[in-house]
Order: C-alpha cells, then sequence, then structure tokens
C-alpha cells in the first residue's frame, strides 16, 4: 500500500503524537509517520518519538525572533526533504501565518480540547466547567487562518461530572483525543474526506443512534411523588 507521509507538529509531551505513531504502525492504516517536528528542543514527545524509530528534528522558533515567516520557511524546507504529504498538529504551540497555513489547505489537521466551535483557545476544561457544560470533548479539524476554525472531521464528547476539576475533565478529554485524531488522521490519508461548503463529508462513515444525555436520571427526573401519581394533574 502507498501510505500517506504524515509529520507531526509538537511542542510538548506528544501523546497525541504517540497515538499516531502507534496507529500507522498497522499495515492496513493509509498513512506513515515520515517526521516529528518540534519548535521545543526540550520537548518531551521527541524522546518518545525517537524510540519507536521515528525520525525528528527541531526547529527553534527562538532562534528566528519575530519573523514568523522565516521560522516557517525553514520548516517548509524539512517538509520538502521528507516528501510530507499531511501535517498533524498535536500540541504545537505557534500560530501559523497564512502564508504557511494556504500552502498547507486541507492537508493540515489539528486537535484542540473542546467541541468547537465552543472554547476556542486556552484553557479549555477550566472554561467549560466554569459555564457549567454538562458535556464536553475534543474536535479534529483541517487548520484555517483563523485559529481553532475549520472544517471539522471529527469530534469525540465526554459527560462533565459535578466533581470534575480541570484536571480530571483533561485526562478524560484526552483519551478522547488519542481515539479520534488517529481515525481522523485515517480517514483523511486514506481520501475519504471530502471539504463541500466548509463542511467535511465523510465517504462511509456512520454516526451512533444514541444520544450521549447528562445527567444521567434513572427516575426520569420526576420527584418522588410524581413518580407516585400524586402531584399530577
Ligand atoms: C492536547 O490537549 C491537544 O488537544 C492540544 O494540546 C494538547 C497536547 O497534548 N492541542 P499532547 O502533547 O498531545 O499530549
Amino acid at each position: 500500500m502507498n501510505k500517506t507521509r504524515v509529520a507531526v507538529l509538537i511542542s510538548g509531551r506528544g501523546s497525541n503524537m504517540t497515538a499516531l505513531i502507534n496507529a500507522a504502525k498497522q499495515a492496513s492504516y493509509p498513512a506513515e509517520i515520515g517526521l516529528v517536528l518540534s519548535n521545543r528542543p526540550d520537548a518531551v514527545g521527541l524522546s518518545h518519538a525517537q524510540a519507536d524509530g521515528i525520525t525528528t528534528t527541531t526547529i527553534d522558533h527562538a532562534a528566528y525572533g519575530r519573523d514568523r515567516e522565516c521560522f516557517e520557511r525553514s520548516m517548509q524546507q524539512v517538509l520538502d526533504e521528507h516528501r510530507i504529504e499531511i501535517i498533524c498538529l498535536a500540541g504545537f504551540m505557534r500560530l501559523l501565518t497564512p502564508w504557511f497555513v494556504r500552502r498547507w489547505e486541507e492537508r493540515m489537521l489539528n486537535i484542540h480540547p473542546a467541541l468547537l466551535p465552543a472554547f476556542k483557545g486556552l484553557d479549555t476544561h477550566q472554561r467549560a466547567l466554569s459555564a457549567g457544560v454538562k458535556i464536553h470533548g475534543a474536535s479534529v479539524h483541517f487548520v484555517v487562518a483563523e485559529m481553532d476554525s475549520g472544517p471539522i472531521v471529527a469530534q469525540g464528547a465526554v459527560a462533565v461530572r459535578e466533581d470534575d476539576d480541570a484536571e480530571t475533565l483533561a485526562a478524560r478529554v484526552l483519551a478522547v483525543e488519542h481515539l479520534i485524531y488517529p481515525m481522523a488522521l485515517g480517514l483523511v490519508a486514506g481520501g475519504r474526506v471530502r471539504v463541500v461548503g466548509g463542511r467535511c463529508v465523510i465517504n462511509g462513515g456512520s454516526s451512533p443512534r444514541d444520544a450521549l444525555i447528562v445527567p444521567l436520571a434513572d427516575d426520569g427526573g420526576r420527584t418522588t411523588e410524581d413518580k407516585q401519581g400524586r402531584t399530577e394533574t
């Protein structure tokens, strides 16, 4: 099988990167991880990728000062050298210029820890808790010039629990991220995603019938008296 060559761009721990690397180990997976690129020399994920035999490189953004495009031109050169066809941003903490984004239009994915378009930006878990939402999650989307926007390929949701703090909620969302990112990349690399009118149309994707309802009130939310039929009108 001719596999699509993917670069994973990271800045830190790289757990989504590892999920992508593991998925790509399967013979039937349509993508191979040809490169892990970090903008930070101390990114923990680099050593994990190396342990998996993946080629890694660091392009330290600090060396470029404020010249974002110059930094990106260096990245582009390395991506070309490794014949990369799709980019996966996985905790890559640099804003990208319209020049770079346009160059990778519909070929660059990002994972965001919220159900977009809700909670764009940082601190998504705390903001979800503060807003009192009952369902939270993660989204994989194509990157466009506007941050945390762009056609959504896949989303996964979790119930928000009353005793959650940002850390416990983040942990459950992260587990979902590790499921949806490999799946979304597989769909894109396999040529099963078309962008039509700003929305992703997935070839052969189905949707579960069941609704995720939170909270689950076993008694349907009725009072004890309701249940006994005394207060019904
Ligand atoms: C993830 O929560 C991802 O959604 C966000 O940054 C975090 C990266 O985590 N974009 P990791 O480096 O993949 O562990």
